[in-house]
């Protein structure tokens, strides 16, 4: 069984981590997955600038797995991105990701791409309700359907 833990980003391989997390967002980015479309390199450093970033490393390998980037207001965190790298998705590393915002907050939020099925489903399986959606929200016509839990 694989085991997680927290990246303390005031480590001195925080630049590589967040390097890493670019390279990742690009590569997605590049491939036109649609997640990954708005999220620039520019957009993406002042967001890594701007918010709170967490992230978990698998504990054998001590590699980064996954990131969160949250926004503070009042008690409750909004997620403004969060993406797991590819080759470790559908090991629960969302879950994690949940947990550490869940620590930190009394609530979250997010909004997510209504046809971005993975995502759905690891929210609502973390306890997430959907609570809203805003039509055609993004520049292809696709809704976003907004996301509450706690
Ligand atoms: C959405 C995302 C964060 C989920 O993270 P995760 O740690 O893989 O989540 P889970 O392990 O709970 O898996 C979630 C779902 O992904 C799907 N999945 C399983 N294996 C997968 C794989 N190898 N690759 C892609 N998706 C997979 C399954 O549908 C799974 O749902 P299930 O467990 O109910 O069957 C991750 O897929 C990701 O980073 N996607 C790209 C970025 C993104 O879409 N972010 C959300 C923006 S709002």
């Amino acid at each position: 069984m694989k085991t997680f833990e927290r990246i303390d980003f005031k480590q001195a391989d925080c630049a590589l981590a967040v390097d890493s997390i670019l390279g990742m967002v690009e590569v997605a980015r590049g491939a036109g997955e649609p997640w990954a479309l708005s999220w620039t390199p520019k957009l993406l450093r002042e967001e890594i600038q701007e918010a709170e970033l967490y992230g978990v490393r698998s504990a054998e390998s001590r590699e980064l797995q996954g990131f969160v980037l949250l926004r503070f207001r009042a008690e409750r965190a909004e997620i403004t991105l969060v993406a797991v790298f590819p080759s470790a998705r559908g090991l629960g590393v969302l879950d994690h990701l949940v947990s550490e915002c869940a620590a930190l907050s009394s609530g979250i939020d997010l909004e997510v791409r209504a046809d971005n099925v993975p995502a759905i489903q690891a929210y609502e399986r973390n306890g997430f309700q959907a609570v809203g959606r805003r039509p055609r929200y993004y520049a292809d016509g696709v809704d976003a359907v907004l996301y509450s839990r706690g």
